[in-house]
């Protein structure tokens, strides 16, 4: 496997996900092993069916593999097995550390965009919390709707916004709390060329700013040229291209 020129932050080794289907198990993940740093994007691309979305569900501690680590090393936590960790811990170092862009994202309607990002931080804190912690979430809130370009459209709610603001919500909610590591599925597939191509610039931009690793699945191979390593999914064996041949 080729070595990476960062400092990581994700390593995959030996992981196999297999899932019930009826008498049998698929095998989603067949023994991955995969590497990817600090401020690297990593694309993940294969044909439909072929273990990308479970690859990032492990990732991101929404499905454990059968076997096999998924050592995630956090400056502030240090290293940890993710394949491990209880159902609490997993969901404290996916609050704190992971930033999660599905399609089918998971906004509450009747909030507000600016609300959207504002209520991922206080999500899971036991105690009250204070004027000035509110304030300052509610700042970095604006900040990254201003980021994504979407300053003048903080107080809409998610049914007043197109696709792809939306899109560009989930992206700045997933960066709201400064994650390590960034998961993000098929972005693209649901915007125009030009709306995909923008949606792409943003991501790396702000990936590259938050020096997040991150996992991103796409489809699209225009882009693959500008990603920091590409890795191809075929029945869940995960093999890493040469970017320029990608
Ligand atoms: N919850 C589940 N239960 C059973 N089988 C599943 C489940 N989720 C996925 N699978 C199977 O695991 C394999 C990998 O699915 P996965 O969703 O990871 O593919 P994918 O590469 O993301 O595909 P697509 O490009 O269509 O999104 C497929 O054969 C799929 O049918
Ligand atoms: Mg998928």
């Amino acid at each position: 496997m080729p070595t990476t020129r960062f400092r990581p932050a994700l390593t995959m080794r030996g992981v196999t996900l297999t899932y019930p289907d009826g008498q049998n198990r698929v095998t989603a993940l067949d023994d991955v092993d995969l590497t990817v740093g600090r401020g690297e994007i990593a694309a993940i691309t294969g044909p439909s069916g072929s273990g990308k979305s479970t690859l990032l569900a492990v990732a991101a501690t929404l499905a454990r593999p059968d076997r096999g680590e998924v050592l995630f090393d956090t400056a502030a936590a240090g290293a940890v097995d993710l394949a491990r960790l209880s159902r609490r811990d997993a969901s404290r170092v996916r609050r704190e550390h992971i930033g999660i862009v599905f399609q089918q994202s998971n906004m509450v309607s009747s909030l507000t965009a600016l609300e959207q990002l504002e209520v991922m931080t206080h999500l899971g804190q036991r105690f009250a919390v204070s004027r000035v912690a509110r304030r300052r979430t509610r700042e970095r809130a604006a900040a990254l709707l201003d980021a994504v370009g979407l300053a003048d459209h903080a107080g809409k709610r998610t049914g007043q916004l197109s696709g792809g603001q939306r899109q560009r919500v989930n992206l700045a909610r997933a960066l709201m709390n400064d994650p390590t590591l960034l998961v993000i599925d098929e972005p693209t597939s649901a915007l125009d060329q030009e709306r995909g191509a923008a949606i792409m610039d943003l991501i790396l931009e702000v990936a590259r700013e938050h020096d997040a690793a991150t996992l991103l699945v796409t489809h699209d191979r225009r882009h693959l040229h500008r990603m920091d390593s590409v890795h191809r999914v075929v029945d869940g064996v995960v093999t890493t291209l040469d970017t320029v041949a990608a």
